[in-house]
């Protein structure tokens, strides 16, 4: 029972490693269908597709920081006054989340 202790920190470890990415991922997919959903490409590009009516979403995680990202989300007319970008204030907290963190992620 010696070798116990190591074996089961070695597997805590290894689920670790295998639920990360995994939960990663489900936010990353999460914020796709949303950026689908919500119609962002009929007005942006992202990775090629979408429209130009607004910046293409690639690298605006360069551009701009979450807390920027965020409150384009949700008012748009405060950066400016003439937006044509619908908010996004109906989206529960957790959508809202997955979107800024996948965009913040664009650099
Ligand atoms: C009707 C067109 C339209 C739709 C739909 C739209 N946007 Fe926008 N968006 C714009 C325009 C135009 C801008 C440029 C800034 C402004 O005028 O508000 C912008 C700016 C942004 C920015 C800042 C980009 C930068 O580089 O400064 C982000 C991020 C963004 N939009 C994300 C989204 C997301 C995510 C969605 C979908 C949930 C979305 N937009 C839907 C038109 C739109």
């Amino acid at each position: 029972m010696r070798d116990f202790a190591p074996t089961k920190r070695g597997f805590v470890l290894l689920l670790c490693l295998l639920l990360l990415p995994a939960l990663t991922g489900a936010d990353e997919g999460t914020a796709r269908r949303l950026i689908n959903a919500q119609g962002c490409k009929g007005c942006h590009s992202l990775e090629g597709s979408g429209g130009n009516r607004g910046p293409a979403l690639d690298g605006v995680g360069r551009r701009l920081t979450a807390d920027q990202i965020e409150r384009q989300l949700l008012n748009p007319k405060a950066r400016n006054p003439d937006s044509i970008m619908p908010r996004m204030t109906h989206l529960s907290a957790e959508n809202l989340k997955a979107l800024v963190d996948f965009l913040s992620s664009r650099k």
